[in-house]
Order: structure tokens, then C-alpha cells, then sequence
């Protein structure tokens, strides 16, 4: 016998006052907690609903993955990867990380799961946190959540890109979200914008001694996401800079064209912003992001775009592919902003009850009608009758049902519509029918 079992469980040492502690959730992650996740369902139900019409099933993933996935996907010189992943060996001595994003394992779930081999595009969404380890603020978090949609395989017509941000566009209409902005660019592909880099290159090269630290390493690692700098003291020289869009090739020109035409039959208004470079590595030709109301520094509310190299770069075949990411922790942020809190999730019927034979009776009755769909609460001891209607009216209920021996012996219960202080009989058969068609 182990000495654990010999003392027994009342015999464990109690910590002394002094060394009990309060845990905190860590710099940078958060509870959700009710009435606020009500929102949250509601709007994971409505992208469900959404994303189906237009075709997309749901996949789920594991939060971590091999580091190198996200290395090569995301690319090594992004702030994501170079900084902000949180990595750890695994047992065997695998380095892991959880997940940053979820485009880079939908790219190896289609490979893994022989996905190419099913008719194309495969439309694929998925929700759930991410990790990034950033300097916490209001709408930016360590453990965040996005909503992501991916198309994979199929051709490059324009309107798979438009159908796309159709999409996205008719989810946040649906909520009601406020202010939404769309922005979109084309970033050419691997033919034409290495030349492009280079120029931009050479030209912020010769005014790097007015740029600050960050811009001027940039210049060297990535060019391009110095047009992404907000410092005010850089905005005039990077509006000088050369734009992408004269030194596309015919090719990317023409989808970009294409998309915007199909964007405009879609009836999808847009911002063409040169600017638009996005923060990853795997992109190439049309780029996006939606701001949206209310919040602050951090409004974008939706990044995506074309990612049509990256299947290849994870070992599989040739494959088109384009997608989104919605940050859902900003996207309740701007709905609540713009005033769409949740109801509050008020039960359907307490029920009062006094006695034991009512008590029973309680019993059966929440019972019955938690199976017939309404959200009943049912205290576990009795309370004196000015407590529960008190409790009741506290919970948001809209009915009380008040049962004591009387209603029990009589088999007439008593429903208080809480809101007017109406009170009605019924019989238990008749009880149900009533809620159904007033509940
Ligand atoms: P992303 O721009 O890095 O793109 O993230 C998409 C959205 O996630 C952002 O617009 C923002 O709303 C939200 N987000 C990002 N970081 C945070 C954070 N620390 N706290 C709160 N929200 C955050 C991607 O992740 C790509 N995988 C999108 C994509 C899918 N591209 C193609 N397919």
C-alpha cells in the first residue's frame, strides 16, 4: 500500500494561509463568460449557415504542429515566426509550436487526407484559437480566436477570389457589423515581383537614413512590408515609393482586373490600396483586408488572399488556393461597439415550488419541458415564495411556474407571466400547449 492511500485524502496536508495563492489567466489570454458567449455562438452559427450556402464544410485541426510548417508557410523573416510562436520540444525532440494560423495546416490536412483527389476546389472553414506571443492590447491578444475559410485546388478564375470575399462581405452583413471597409491590391506572383522587390528595394535604399530601425532592416529582409509602416514620419517617402500595380505582368494584371470586375457584378464595393502587402509570406496576386467600427489601432477585422505556391512548398502538388482569416475576438469587439450585445439569456419558467409532493411534481414538469426546448431553472431547495419570484425575476425568467400542494392535490398550476404580474390556471395537459404558443 502506497503511503498516499495509507493517510487518506482528509489527511493531506492543507497548505498554510499564507502560501495559498490566486491564479490569474495569463498576460494576454482571457475568459469568455456568459452573457458575452452568447454572442459568440450567435456568430459561429452564423458563419456556419453562411459558409455552407456557398459550399464549404467544416475541418478541425490540432493547435500544434511541427515548428517547420509554419516556417516555411509563413516564411522565417515574418514577425509571426521569427517572434512571436510558441515553441517548445516534444518528446522526441521535435520542435512544436501552437498554431500562429491555420492556413498552413489546411494546406497539410488537403495534402495529408489525398484532398486533390476529391472534385475541385475544395472549400474548407474551421474555427478556433491561436497563439502569438504580442504585446497584448485592445483587440490584440496571445490566445485569439479566428474564423478561417479556404479555397483549395481549382482554377484561377477571378470569381473564386470575388466569391470569396462575396462571402465574407454577406457574413458580416448578416450581423449587422458597422463601418466595414474593404481594401484590397494585387501583389503580383513569383514572376513579376521579384523585380518589383528589387526596384523598391533600390529606391528605399536611398532614403534609408530617414526611415527608422524597424524599416531599415526591412529594407534588407523584406522590402515590401515597409509599405505596411505606420510611423507618421515615414508616410510621405514610402507614398513616393514605386506602386506594384505598374510592374505587374500581363497575366496578373488581367486577374487583377478580372477580380475587380467580378467584385463589382457581385455588387462588393472595394478600396484599392497599394499598400496592402500583408504580413505573411505565402501570398501572390490579390490581397484583402476588412476594417470594420470601433476598433482603434487594431481594425482590421479580416485578412486574406491568393496562396498559390504554397501547397508546392509543402510537398504537394501544383495548387491555387486562396482564403481568410476573420479575427473573431475584434469582430465582437465592433459588434458590440456598435450596440449588438446579446440578449440576455433569461430562462424561459422558474419554478416555484413549495412542499414536497410539489416538489416531485417540479421535478417531472422541468423535466418534460427541457425536452420540449424551453430553458427552465429549477431551484434545488425550497424557498419561501417572495425569495423565488425574486430569483426569478434576477434570472430574466419570463413565466414563473408556482407549484405548491394545493396545485398539486387540485391539478390546477399556476403560471405568473413575470413582466405584467398576470396570473393564469391550467392544467397540466393544457400547461404545455399554452407555452408552446406563447413561450
Ligand atoms: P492575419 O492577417 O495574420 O492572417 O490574421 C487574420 C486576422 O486575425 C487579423 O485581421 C485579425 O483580425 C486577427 N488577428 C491576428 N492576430 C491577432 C491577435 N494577436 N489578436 C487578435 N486578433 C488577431 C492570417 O492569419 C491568414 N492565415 C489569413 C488567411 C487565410 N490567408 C489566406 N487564408
Amino acid at each position: 500500500m502506497s503511503e498516499g492511500t495509507a493517510k487518506g485524502f482528509g489527511e493531506k496536508p492543507q497548505p498554510k494561509k499564507e502560501e495559498r495563492r490566486k491564479f490569474q489567466a495569463i498576460k494576454g489570454t482571457r475568459d469568455l463568460v456568459p452573457p458575452e458567449t452568447a454572442l459568440w455562438t450567435r456568430v459561429e452559427q452564423t458563419a456556419q449557415e453562411v459558409f455552407t450556402a456557398y459550399g464549404f464544410g467544416e475541418i478541425r485541426l490540432p493547435i500544434f504542429e511541427q515548428t517547420d510548417l509554419f516556417a516555411r508557410s509563413i516564411g522565417l523573416e515574418t514577425d509571426v515566426v521569427s517572434k512571436e510562436m510558441y515553441s517548445f520540444e516534444d518528446r522526441d525532440d521535435t520542435s512544436v509550436s501552437l498554431r500562429p494560423e491555420a492556413t498552413a495546416s489546411v494546406c497539410r490536412a488537403y495534402i495529408e487526407n489525398g484532398m486533390q483527389q476529391l472534385p475541385q476546389p475544395v472549400k474548407l472553414y474551421t474555427f478556433g484559437p491561436m497563439f502569438r506571443r504580442e504585446r497584448p492590447q485592445k483587440g490584440r491578444y496571445r490566445q485569439f480566436y479566428q474564423i478561417d475559410a479556404e479555397v483549395l485546388g481549382g482554377s484561377e478564375a477571378p470569381g473564386i477570389d470575388a466569391e470569396l470575399i462575396e462571402m465574407v462581405m454577406a457574413f458580416f452583413g448578416r450581423l449587422g457589423l458597422e463601418g466595414v471597409d474593404l481594401d484590397i491590391n494585387c501583389i503580383g506572383d513569383k514572376k513579376c515581383r521579384p523585380k518589383y522587390v528589387e526596384l523598391l528595394r533600390q529606391e528605399l535604399r536611398k532614403v534609408k537614413d530617414k526611415l527608422g530601425p524597424d524599416s531599415q532592416r526591412r529594407i534588407e529582409t523584406n522590402p515590401l512590408r515597409v509599405l505596411d509602416s505606420k510611423l507618421e514620419n515615414e508616410q510621405k517617402l514610402i507614398e513616393e515609393m514605386p506602386h506594384i500595380g505598374d510592374h505587374l505582368c500581363e497575366e496578373c494584371a488581367e486577374n487583377y482586373r478580372g477580380v475587380k470586375k467580378e467584385l463589382e457584378l457581385r455588387g462588393v464595393k472595394y478600396r484599392e490600396n497599394w499598400r496592402l502587402v500583408r504580413g505573411l509570406d505565402y501570398y501572390s496576386r490579390t490581397t484583402f483586408e476588412i476594417t470594420a467600427k470601433g476598433l482603434g489601432s487594431q481594425n482590421a477585422v479580416c485578412g486574406g488572399g491568393r496562396y498559390d505556391g504554397l501547397m508546392e512548398l509543402l510537398g504537394g502538388p501544383p495548387t491555387r488556393a486562396t482564403g481568410f482569416a476573420i479575427g473573431e475576438d475584434r469582430l465582437i469587439l465592433s459588434l458590440q461597439e456598435g450596440g449588438k450585445t446579446p440578449l440576455a439569456q433569461g430562462r424561459d419558467v422558474y419554478i416555484a415550488w413549495m412542499g414536497e409532493k410539489a416538489y416531485a411534481t417540479s421535478v417531472r414538469a422541468a423535466k418534460n419541458l427541457r425536452a420540449a426546448g424551453f430553458s427552465v431553472e429549477l431551484p434545488p431547495v425550497e424557498q419561501k415564495f417572495g425569495k423565488a419570484i425574486g430569483q426569478a425575476d434576477k434570472l430574466g425568467a419570463r413565466y414563473a411556474l408556482i407549484l405548491g400542494d394545493n396545485e398539486v392535490v387540485s391539478g390546477e398550476w399556476t403560471l405568473k407571466t413575470l413582466a405584467t404580474g398576470e396570473q393564469a390556471k391550467f392544467s397540466e395537459a393544457t400547461f404545455l400547449e399554452f407555452l408552446k404558443k406563447h413561450g
